[in-house]
């Protein structure tokens, strides 16, 4: 049989597959239809999102002004005004470090830190947390400090450096900044409002790039979402802008030779010979660290493979079918699913005992660093006092003061360890070194 035959015999009628293709083209033509409608609103809700619907000044420090526009981003960031309940070794809300462990007290001895030592907690409490500081009341003990002190606790801060200069904004007294200033960290502090994109505000960070070598303008966009919290999440000292000057106040990173401890160690003695203090029972010339959170996680696992802070502290978040950052900038362990089971598919449980035994490993040997510690400043205190010479007691205090700063890049960090597990482990091992190093130094000349 010929296909013509098969034709002439078989009458003309609808074939039924055909409404089953029409059927299914058509099917196939709604789902595209609504694929693309879907895309195109998505688009329209994203970029909605991304730009200000009422627009604000470039330095605009009121954060509430931004939430207008982006609500979902600002109830969130209200939300780092929430206090405790706390993790085991960290969280928001208060905790007195000097209550808890007193070996504190004898290791900041004679400066502010033995006066007031309190955790940090979300960033809507900064501004009245430094306020309120006893370690800046001459009345409690403390010391008054220059308004270089608030660079990093208030969103008005780059309007009001734009305004008096950046050199003038450190020059100032705290009181002056402090009246000039009354909002806590927000968007103005990470955002350009004509695009919502990240920028960098705080001259310190920019200019501790330079000194590196690196422009900061050529950052990635994963590693920007790592660079607006190095803004304020480092070490720094206050440096003398020319030698003249009795006391420095300009905010400086001291990164010229790297972000790890040695590197920092090698330039405070080598290249900006720099005390914060001189320990009145050991008589070490002394640097406190201050929250290298930026160097530390910079040595860990997860820098090198390109997992950002905000990564970890602001994961992505639903609401209404609406996805955005979550602005809720706090420890991710009270976030573990969102923060870590992105990336982890581990369970909950066994993500928070993986991290609290690193934690826990840290915190073992903190304290064996600040048993050495004690010990060593009051061994070398004692043998000051029974009449050893500074020159023979030198080495010891020099020991000391590299071991006290090594502790202290992990103690007065951020996470108890968690950023970097085995640098911290390898620092804390350095320090707890040293320090014994400076115990025999002393036996030996006393000898
Ligand atoms: C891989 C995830 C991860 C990354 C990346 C990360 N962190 Fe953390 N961070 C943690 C964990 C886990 C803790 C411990 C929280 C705790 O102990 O409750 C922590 C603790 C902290 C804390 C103390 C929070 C508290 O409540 O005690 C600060 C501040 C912090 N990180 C800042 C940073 C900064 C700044 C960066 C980037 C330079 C960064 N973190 C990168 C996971 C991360
Ligand atoms: C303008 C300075 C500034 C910037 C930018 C900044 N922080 Fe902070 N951060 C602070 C200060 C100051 C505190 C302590 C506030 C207090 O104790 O009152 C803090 C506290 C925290 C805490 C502790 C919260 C708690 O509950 O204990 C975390 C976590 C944190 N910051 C993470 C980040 C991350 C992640 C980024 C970047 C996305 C970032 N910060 C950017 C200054 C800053
Ligand atoms: C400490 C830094 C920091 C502060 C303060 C901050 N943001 Fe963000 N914001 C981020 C980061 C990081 C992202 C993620 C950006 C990215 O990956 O492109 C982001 C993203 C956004 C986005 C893009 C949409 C989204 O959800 O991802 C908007 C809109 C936004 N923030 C609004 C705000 C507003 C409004 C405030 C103040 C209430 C604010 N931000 C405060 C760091 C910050
Ligand atoms: C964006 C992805 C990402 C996120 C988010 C993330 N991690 Fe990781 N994590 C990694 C990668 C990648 C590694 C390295 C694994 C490797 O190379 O084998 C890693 C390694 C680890 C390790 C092994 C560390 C080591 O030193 O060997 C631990 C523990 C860990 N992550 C815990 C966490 C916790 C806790 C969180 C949430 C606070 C978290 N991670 C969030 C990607 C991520």
């Amino acid at each position: 049989m010929t296909t013509t035959d098969h034709a002439e015999q078989t009458p003309r009628r609808p074939r039924p597959w055909v409404g089953w293709a029409v059927f299914a083209l058509a099917l196939c033509a709604t789902f595209v239809l609504g694929l693309l409608a879907a895309s195109v609103l998505e688009r329209r809700r994203e970029s909605a999102a991304l730009l200000p619907a009422a627009p604000v000044a470039d330095l605009e420090g009121d954060s509430a002004k931004w939430g207008e526009s982006f609500p979902r981003q600002y109830e969130s960031w209200r939300r780092t005004a929430e206090d405790g309940p706390r993790t085991k070794h960290g969280g928001p809300g208060h905790y007195d470090h000097l209550a808890a462990d007193p070996r504190l007290k004898a290791l900041f001895a004679g400066y502010p830190f033995e006066v007031e030592y309190n955790d940090e907690r979300g960033h809507m409490h900064a501004l009245e947390d430094v306020r309120g500081t006893a370690r800046m009341d001459p009345a409690r003990g403390g010391k008054p400090q220059p308004g270089t002190c608030l660079t990093c606790k208030s969103s008005d801060v780059p309007g009001l450096m734009a305004e008096m200069g950046v050199a003038e904004f450190y020059k100032a007294t705290f009181g002056e900044v402090s009246a000039k200033v009354s909002h806590p960290i927000g968007c103005a502090d990470c955002h350009d409002p004509q695009t919502m994109n990240l920028r960098i505000t705080r001259p310190a960070l920019r200019e501790a790039f330079a000194s590196m070598g690196k422009d900061i303008n050529t950052a990635s966009h994963q590693e920007m979402r790592t660079l607006v919290c190095a803004q304020c999440h480092a070490e720094y000292y206050f440096a003398k802008k020319n030698p003249s000057e009795e006391k420095g106040t300009y905010l400086t990173f001291p990164w010229k030779r790297g972000t790890t401890a040695d590197a920092m160690e090698t330039y405070y003695t080598r290249d900006v010979p720099h005390t914060d203090w001189t320990h009145p029972v050991s008589g070490a010339a002394m640097v406190k660290m201050q929250h290298p959170d930026y160097e530390a996680y910079r040595s860990g696992v997860h820098a090198y493979r390109d997992v950002s802070c905000a990564d970890c502290h602001m994961p992505y978040r639903s609401e209404g079918g609406v996805k955005f950052t979550d602005h809720h900038i706090q420890s991710p362990l009270k976030n573990i699913n969102a923060a870590c089971g992105t990336c982890h598919r581990w369970s909950e449980a066994e993500i928070r005992a993986r991290v609290e035994t690193i934690q826990d490993t840290t915190r073992e040997l903190l304290d064996r660093a600040e048993d050495a510690l004690v010990a060593a400043h009051n061994e070398v205190g004692a043998a000051a006092k029974a009449g050893v010479t500074a020159a023979q007691l030198a080495e010891s205090r020099d020991l000391l003061r590299r071991a006290q700063l090594r502790w202290d890049y992990i103690a007065a960090g951020n996470g108890m360890g968690f950023h970097a597990p085995q640098e911290s482990a390898r620092v804390l091992a350095s320090a707890i070194d040293l320090a014994q190093q400076a115990r025999v130094s002393v036996a030996k000349a006393r000898k």
